[in-house]
C-alpha cells in the first residue's frame, strides 16, 4: 500500500506534532537561505499555505534546489512547532521530491493580478488565493442549499435542461437543435421546419426550472430544483451570466406571504452558515475586498428584511429628489439604478419588494384583486440589486387561461400546464435565487464573471 497524503487543512489544525507524514501540493514560494531553503505549499484544501523546510540533509535537496512557483511537490517529513511568526506548524522535509515542474511562464507569479487578467486563464486562476477561496465558499454554499432544504422536508427534483417552453416569456432562449444549419429542411413557406428536427419541435436551453417544479410541488409538497440554466440575454453587466445556477424551491398550499417569508429565512440561513464554516477563506474577503462585508453580511442574518410595495416602492423612488437615468412611473421595471437606492440608501437593508403591475410579468403569475398588480416579489440586496424572483401562481383555470392569451402562450403547448390546475389546483409559490448573485454577495466579489469558474457571457467563452 502506497502511504496516503494528509492535507494541509489538516496539518495546520494538527493538535500535537506528527514524526511521518507525507504533504503534496503547488508550489506558491521558495525562499533561499544559505543551507537550506523554504517553500511555502498549497494543496487547495484551505486558504492557508504550509512551510516546506528542505535542508542539506534531506533527500533530494540537490534537485530541488531551484523548484519554481507552480511545480507540484511531494514532501515526507515531520510536523513541528514552527519557530516562524504567523504559523503554529511547519513541515521538516526528510525527502523531497518533483512530480511536475513549472517555469517562469507560469503566470501566477508571486505579484497582484488584475482580475481581467486572470479571467483569461480561467484555467489557472484556482490557483490564486482570491479564487480558492471563493471556489471553497462556492461549494460550502451549494451544500448549505442543500441542507436548508433537506432539513426542512423539501424533496431535490431535477428539471430537463433540453425543454420546449419558456418560463418567462422573455424570448431570451438559445436554441437546441441538431438540423444542419447551412442546409435546415424548409416548409413551404421558406420557414424552417422544426418539426423535422431531433425532438419535431423548437427546442431550448432551459431558461427556469420552474413550471416542471410545479408538476412536482402539486404532488411531492415541497420540491427545490438547483441546476444550471441559460439566457441568451445580450446584457452586459457585472451580473449578467448567459449560463448561472439557478435555486428554485416550489411549495404547495403556500401564498406570497409565506413565500417571502421562506425567500428571507432562505438567504439568511445560507450566509449563517458560511459565516460559520468558511471562516479563514471569508478572512480574506474581509480583509481584501471589501472592508464593510463582514459587518453587512451579519445585519442581514441578524435584522429582517424591510417588506414594501412596489407601488410604495415607486412613490419612495419618486420623493428621492434623485436624477435617475431611466424614469421611474407606476408601471415601469424597476432598473437596477432603483433597486439599489431603495436597498443601500433608502432602507439600508434588504429589501422585499412585491406586489408588482401584471403587465411587466410573466403570465404564470397569480392575479391580485385589484386586477392591475401580481403576486410577484423580488428580494433586492446592497451592492447588486435583485437576488431573489418569485410569485404565488396563479391556480384558477380560467384566469390562467386569460392570462396566456393576454401573453400569446400557447393552450395547446401548455396543456399539461394546464392540466395542474384542472386536477386538484391548490394555491402554490415559489422563487428563484440566483445562486452567483448569492455568491457575489457573500464574497463582495463584484463581477459574476468571477463567482463561476468558466464564465459563459456575450461574446466570451
Ligand atoms: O427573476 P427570474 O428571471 O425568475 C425566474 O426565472 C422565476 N422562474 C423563478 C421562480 O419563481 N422559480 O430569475 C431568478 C433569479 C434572479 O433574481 C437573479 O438572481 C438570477 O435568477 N438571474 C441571473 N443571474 C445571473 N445571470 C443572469 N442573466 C440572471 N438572470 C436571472
Ligand atoms: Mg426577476
Amino acid at each position: 500500500m502506497t502511504m496516503k497524503r494528509t492535507e494541509i487543512d489538516a496539518l495546520l489544525n494538527s493538535d500535537s506534532e506528527q514524526s511521518d507524514v507525507l504533504i503534496q501540493g503547488w508550489v506558491r514560494t521558495r525562499r533561499d537561505s544559505k543551507d537550506f531553503f523554504f517553500l511555502e505549499l498549497n494543496d487547495g484544501s484551505c486558504l492557508k499555505n504550509i512551510q516546506i523546510v528542505v535542508t542539506r540533509e534531506t533527500e533530494g535537496y540537490d534537485d530541488l534546489k531551484a523548484v519554481g512557483t507552480g511545480a507540484s511537490v511531494s514532501v515526507r517529513g515531520e510536523l513541528v512547532a514552527s519557530q516562524g511568526k504567523g504559523q503554529k506548524w511547519e513541515a521538516q522535509a526528510k525527502t523531497i521530491s518533483l512530480i511536475g515542474d513549472s517555469c517562469e511562464t507560469f503566470p501566477l507569479q508571486k505579484k497582484r493580478h488584475s482580475l481581467e487578467f486572470l479571467r483569461e486563464i480561467a484555467h489557472l486562476r484556482p490557483r490564486a488565493n482570491l479564487f480558492g477561496a471563493v471556489f471553497r465558499v462556492r461549494s460550502r454554499l451549494s451544500f448549505a442549499v442543500h441542507s436548508f432544504f433537506q432539513e426542512r422536508g423539501f424533496h431535490y427534483v431535477n428539471t430537463p435542461i433540453i425543454t420546449a417552453s419558456d418560463c418567462e416569456g422573455a424570448g431570451d432562449l438559445f436554441k437546441v437543435t441538431a438540423l444542419d444549419m447551412d442546409q435546415p429542411p424548409r416548409s413551404e413557406e421558406g420557414a424552417i421546419d422544426f418539426s423535422k428536427d431531433f425532438f419535431s419541435q423548437p427546442t431550448y436551453l432551459t431558461v427556469s426550472g420552474q413550471l416542471e417544479g410545479e408538476a412536482f410541488a402539486t404532488a411531492l409538497g415541497k420540491i427545490y430544483t438547483f441546476g444550471p440554466t441559460f439566457r441568451a440575454e445580450n446584457s452586459n453587466t457585472p451580473r449578467h451570466a448567459s449560463e448561472f445556477w439557478m435555486v428554485e424551491p416550489e411549495i404547495a398550499f403556500c401564498d406570497l406571504q409565506q413565500d417571502m417569508d421562506w425567500a428571507e429565512e432562505f438567504v439568511k440561513s445560507v450566509i449563517e452558515d458560511v459565516l460559520d464554516t468558511c471562516k479563514d477563506d471569508l478572512e480574506l474577503f474581509f480583509n481584501f475586498v471589501d472592508k464593510e462585508l463582514e459587518k453587512r453580511l451579519r445585519f442581514v442574518v441578524e435584522r429582517p428584511f424591510s417588506r414594501v410595495s412596489y407601488t410604495e416602492a415607486v412613490e419612495i423612488l419618486l420623493g428621492s429628489g434623485k436624477k435617475w437615468e431611466y424614469p421611474v412611473e407606476w408601471g415601469a421595471n424597476l432598473q437596477s439604478e432603483h433597486e439599489r437606492y431603495l436597498t443601500e440608501e433608502h432602507f439600508k437593508s434588504p429589501v422585499t419588494v412585491y406586489d408588482y403591475p401584471k403587465d411587466i410579468k410573466p403570465f404564470y403569475m397569480r392575479v391580485n384583486d385589484d386586477g392591475k398588480t401580481v403576486a410577484a416579489m423580488d428580494v433586492l440586496v446592497p451592492g447588486i440589486g435583485e437576488i431573489v424572483g418569485g410569485s404565488q401562481r396563479e391556480e384558477r383555470l380560467k384566469i390562467l387561461q386569460e392570462n396566456m392569451k393576454a401573453h400569446g402562450v400557447s393552450e395547446v403547448d401548455y396543456s399539461w400546464y394546464l392540466d395542474l390546475r384542472r386536477f386538484g389546483t391548490v394555491p402554490h409559490a415559489g422563487f428563484g435565487l440566483g445562486f452567483e448573485r448569492l455568491l457575489m454577495f457573500v464574497t463582495g466579489v463584484g463581477n459574476i464573471r468571477d463567482v463561476i469558474p468558466f464564465a459563459r457571457t456575450p461574446g466570451t467563452i
